[in-house]
């Protein structure tokens, strides 16, 4: 059975001293992660070990970065590798966030160069894909979305994509409090899985989790995850309130 995810995205928020505050509080507050249940906290980078300390003992917590950089290693001032992540037990990895396509300029083939390095390195990645308002309201999301996935995943084999964790991101939906209604994100993330069931069969399609993304919080999170096919959120305002993430654990299938 695949994973039901609550990923929070913390974005460049937070003191440390916040991000202590509220890891500690999401670990005791007893959230029901079950066995096909999993929490994963995207953290700055300066609060990983942090984020390893508080939480990497809870059971069915997980940490993850927010970014990568797309080489291996050398004189790239200020940037953090992939075997750095590694090398500190980071279990995952946020990969080709909007905002990193729209800030940093990350095309396709610079997100299939961070993947490749995080699978060769043993770091899971959570890869983002979705549209920008104009393609929604054009109509042309499906192939939009699906352009993003083959441009930088179909090079990968069927035993790379098992598992593998997919955040859909409607950029119109992102930190707007404009949701996607369950029914578009139902009907896209369908789209998504049959895009994988074409390229790599349906048991590597039914094994990936699709996580909804855009602004999921306490009061739509039931409805968005009921969706068959809606296996999860990616949340990043409503991550950083600790009952509202809370809550947000407990309405994961
Ligand atoms: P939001 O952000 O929940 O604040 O809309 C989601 C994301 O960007 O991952």
């Amino acid at each position: 059975m695949r994973k039901q995810i609550a990923a929070a995205n913390w974005k460049m928020n937070l003191t440390a001293a916040q991000a202590h505050t509220l890891t500690h509080a999401l670990c005791t507050s007893n959230p029901a992660v079950e066995d096909n249940r999993l929490v994963i906290l995207g953290v700055p980078f300066p609060y990983i070990p942090m984020a390893l300390s508080v939480a990497g003992a809870t059971k069915g917590f997980a940490i993850a970065a927010q970014n990568c950089y797309h080489k291996k290693s050398g004189a790239y001032t200020g940037e953090v590798s992939v075997e750095m992540l590694a090398s500190m037990q980071v279990e995952y990895v946020i990969i080709g966030h909007s905002e990193r396509r729209e800030y940093f300029n990350e095309d396709h083939a610079v997100l299939a160069e961070k993947v490749n390095l995080c699978l060769a390195g043993g770091v899971k990645p959570i890869f983002c894909c979705g549209e920008p308002l104009s393609i929604r309201e054009a109509g042309t999301q499906n192939v939009f979305t699906e352009t993003q996935l083959r441009e930088s995943l179909f090079h990968l084999s069927a035993e790379q994509l098992t598992g593998f964790v997919i955040a859909y991101e409607p950029i119109w939906a992102i930190g707007t409090g404009k949701t996607a209604s369950s029914e578009q994100a139902q009907e896209m993330h369908a789209h998504i899985r049959s895009v994988f069931a074409g390229q790599y069969g349906a048991t590597v399609a039914d094994s990936i989790s699709i996580l909804y993304g855009g602004s999921v919080k306490a009061a739509n999170a039931t409805e968005l995850f009921g969706k068959p096919d809606v296996d999860g959120g990616l949340v990043g305002g409503a991550s950083l309130v600790a009952e509202e993430f809370t809550t947000i654990i407990n309405s994961l299938q």
